[in-house]
């Protein structure tokens, strides 16, 4: 599978290629930390800011431009496809996603038909049109992993021990495993969509799977989050995983089918390249609190990123999680800089 960005760094990089330099690029680059983000974001939830392409196109450039970056990641959300399919649910400002009628029972799989991305989400495909006519780098798609974003549904919102989604899948777990099959279905989906568009990476994002023990992942998360991989694997594209606190899950979080493994600051990297093992390429792992000590700490911080992967070349530089929205973005530049400059691939 030949695509026009093979010989990027960025791609080489989640391939475990040599390549020219260091690529960098952040979760969250886009969003609330940039003054011109804010300037143009509306007022709206970021569900209408998605319907839009023209704005959605620009906010995902923005970081592009501003840090010289070797990704975009398409402006969107983990929770669009459930929204499209009339799941009925709102991202609200500072909270995350919010449902009304959370998921409790078997008759609200009726609630998750199939994703048809053509009619459902026609916006994110032109989006991601006009994205790879503009960019001179490659365009990262994603999705939510099926335990993430059950999470959402079953919760109803953003929560800190995800209980009632625990308690769902320990108490019911037939209905658990239709609802992650279901979610599964609707990534892939929504994952070779962006693909077929022209995306050259997906990321899977399975933020929260952290909450999991090891047994637990296996049995309740892993078919799952192993079908979706398989269900883009043909593409060729290479395949992101990522969560937090999931230094207990980072070789299960290779083996589902990942060909990169995101790791957050709590797992040093060369720690985590002996737990995933050969054959996967690293992404992360700065703090993204760091950014808030001023450019000199977080450039020093980043060169300890650097060392830790010690020329290794399936390193993607990021930070461990998103850009926080107080960040200072000037903070994140020179971060971009020192990386170029001073990252160096055996
Ligand atoms: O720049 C990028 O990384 C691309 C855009 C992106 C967003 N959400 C935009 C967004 C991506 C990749 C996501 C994925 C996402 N959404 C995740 C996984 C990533 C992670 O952070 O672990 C999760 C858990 C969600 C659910 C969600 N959506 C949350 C928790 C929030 C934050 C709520 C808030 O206001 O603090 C959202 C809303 C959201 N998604 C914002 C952005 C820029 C902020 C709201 C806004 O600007 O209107």
């Amino acid at each position: 599978m030949t695509g026009r960005f093979d010989d990027h760094p960025f791609i080489r990089a989640c391939r475990g290629l040599p390549h020219e330099r260091v690529p960098v690029w952040f979760m969250r680059q886009a969003g609330r930390s940039l003054p011109e983000y804010r300037a143009i974001r509306g007022t709206g939830t970021i569900l209408d800011a998605i319907a839009d392409p023209d704005l959605s196109t620009e906010i995902t450039l923005q970081p592009v431009r501003r840090y010289g970056v070797d990704a975009a990641i398409l402006y969107s959300d983990i929770v669009v496809p459930a929204h499209a399919v009339g799941f009925g649910l709102t991202v609200t400002p500072g909270v995350g996603p919010e449902v009304e009628n959370p998921f409790t029972s078997e008759a609200d799989l009726d609630r998750l038909r199939p994703l048809d991305p053509e009619a459902d989400t026609p916006y994110v495909l032109e989006t991601v049109r006009q994205l790879v006519a503009e960019l001179d780098v490659p365009l990262i798609g994603f999705a939510g992993a099926p335990f993430t974003v059950a999470s959402y549904l079953v919760e109803g919102r953003p929560s800190r021990d995800h209980v009632t989604t625990k308690s769902l899948m320990f108490s019911n777990e037939p209905l658990w495993h239709a609802l992650c099959d279901r979610l599964a279905d609707m990534a892939i989906t929504s994952l070779r969509s962006q693909i077929d568009n022209g995306a050259s990476a997906i990321q899977l994002f399975d933020s929260w799977a952290g909450a999991l023990s090891p047994a637990q992942y296996r049995r309740y998360v892993y078919p799952h989050s192993a079908k979706v991989m398989a269900g883009v694997a043909d593409t060729g594209v290479p395949r992101i995983h990522f969560g937090v606190t999931t230094g207990e899950l980072l070789p299960l979080m290779g083996e589902v089918g990942a060909d990169v493994v995101g790791v957050d600051w709590r797992v040093p990297l060369a720690s985590a390249r002996e737990r995933v093992g050969a054959g996967f390429a690293l992404q992360g792992n700065l703090d993204p609190t760091v950014a808030f000590a001023g450019a000199e700490v977080a450039c020093d911080a980043a060169r300890a990123v650097l060392t830790d992967n010690a020329g290794h070349p399936g390193h993607v530089f990021n930070l461990g999680h998103g850009v926080m929205p107080a960040t200072d973005p000037d903070v994140l530049f020179e971060v971009v800089k020192t990386v170029h400059e001073e990252g160096t691939v055996d």
